[in-house]
């Protein structure tokens, strides 16, 4: 800045104009010698800048509207045409010079500010970086999102259920009334008396869809979520676990759609080698119903551990949706059929990712999350 201040005054100080007058009239000549003074005033002003608001100021002071400038300008009124011409020549060179030199030093003062700024600034590129802990899903929603593209592109909507459910939809609906064995099966949380409970199966939700479609509307769900039952947890159960729901209700739809639909699935998540099989089961609220087996992938059905020796994995139940669910919820069984299946998303992440202890999706130990980040596991797929 001092250099470049210094060239900007020594020029100031070199230009003479105003120092040699040549006029005739004294008046002007007057005028001329006080813009001379002005001049001088300015450059020991200049002189003494150092930093943005001085220079501001000299601005201001100088070339303002109250500055001697302009002042000036305003005593041309009384000047006849050849005397205004004279002295505009003369007021007009020293508004240009300073406005000049007072631009010069403003930004030579601006680079120099933002010169010491970015010194502060600087930062050692040659530090070693702090270290951002990058997270990863859990393995369980990892699962649940992947069970959900595949859906999504067959054209099924991903809907949610509240997990404080009503007996009526988690059991009565589904064709299982109150005193029903099947109840049994599962160890309920009630929350008050028999009728509030958290929900033991995605199940529900069906009864919420179908209710909400009116008996009109085609529909093609899956409901991944939360459930509960009063289990002792261990290694292959937890009181609180994941099911992937699924229901389809149209017209026409037969066993065969499901099987088909499933097979997708298999083959989606577990590989394109993988075969589906069927074996008759029982739900209350499917008939005919089934349990979903896959040939096991690891072994290719020849028998291991995974497979317990027998070639195949349950991984579902599912089945056509009972007449008397479908007319409970409004959907007339002579015209509208449909089926449903309810998978264990646990089991599914346990077999996908090899796990064997279904604790690690819930105790929230960050060592297992980060083993099966996204990247690392779609390296696999
Ligand atoms: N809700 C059943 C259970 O928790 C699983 C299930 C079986 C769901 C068959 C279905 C189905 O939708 O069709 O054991």
């Amino acid at each position: 800045m001092t250099e470049v201040k210094q060239t900007v005054i020594e020029k100031l100080k070199q230009d003479k104009k105003l120092e040699k007058i040549e006029t005739e009239s004294k008046e002007i000549k007057a005028k001329i010698k006080e813009l001379f003074f002005v001049q001088k005033e300015a450059i020991e002003d200049l002189n003494k800048v150092t930093n943005k608001k001085e220079i501001e100021e000299i601005k201001i002071k100088y070339l303002g509207k109250k500055g001697p400038i302009m002042q000036m300008y305003s005593t041309m009124k009384a000047l006849n045409g050849e005397e205004k011409k004279e002295l505009g020549f003369y007021i007009n060179h020293l508004k240009e010079i300073l406005t000049e030199a007072i631009k010069e030093i403003q930004i030579s003062l601006e680079k120099e500010e933002l010169e010491k700024k970015l010194e502060k600034e600087k930062i050692d590129i040659t530090l070693p970086a702090m270290q951002i802990e990058v997270g990863a899903p859990n393995i369980l929603e990892k699962l649940v999102e992947e069970v959900e593209e595949v859906f999504l592109s067959m054209g099924y909507d991903v809907v949610d259920g509240p997990e404080v459910e009503e007996d009526k939809y988690n059991f009565e609906m589904l064709n299982i009334p109150k005193g029903h064995p099947a109840r049994d099966a599962q160890d309920t949380f009630y929350i008050e008396g028999e009728e509030i409970l958290l929900r033991s199966q995605t199940s529900p939700v069906q009864i919420r869809t179908m209710l909400k479609g009116e008996g009109k509307t085609p529909i093609r769900m899956i409901c991944p979520g939360k459930t509960y039952r009063r289990d002792d947890d261990d290694a292959t159960h937890s009181h609180q676990f994941m099911q992937i729901e699924g229901l389809l209700v149209d017209h026409d739809i037969h066993l065969t759609d499901l099987k088909g639909t499933i097979d997708i699935i298999a083959k989606r998540l577990f590989g394109e080698e993988i075969e589906t099989r069927f074996r008759p089961s029982y739900y209350q609220f499917t008939e005919p119903s089934v349990e979903v087996d896959i040939s096991c992938f690891n072994c290719k059905g020849s028998g291991c551990n995974i497979c317990k020796h027998t070639g195949f994995i349950t991984i579902a139940g599912a089945g056509m949706v009972h007449p008397n669910v479908l007319s409970m919820s409004g959907y007339d069984p002579k015209e509208w059929s449909g089926f449903a299946f309810g998978f264990g998303a646990e089991r599914m992440a346990m077999l996908k990712y090899d796990i064997h202890d279904c604790r690690v999706f819930y105790n929230t130990d960050l060592r297992e999350t980060r083993i099966f980040d996204r990247k690392d596991s779609d390296k696999n797929d």
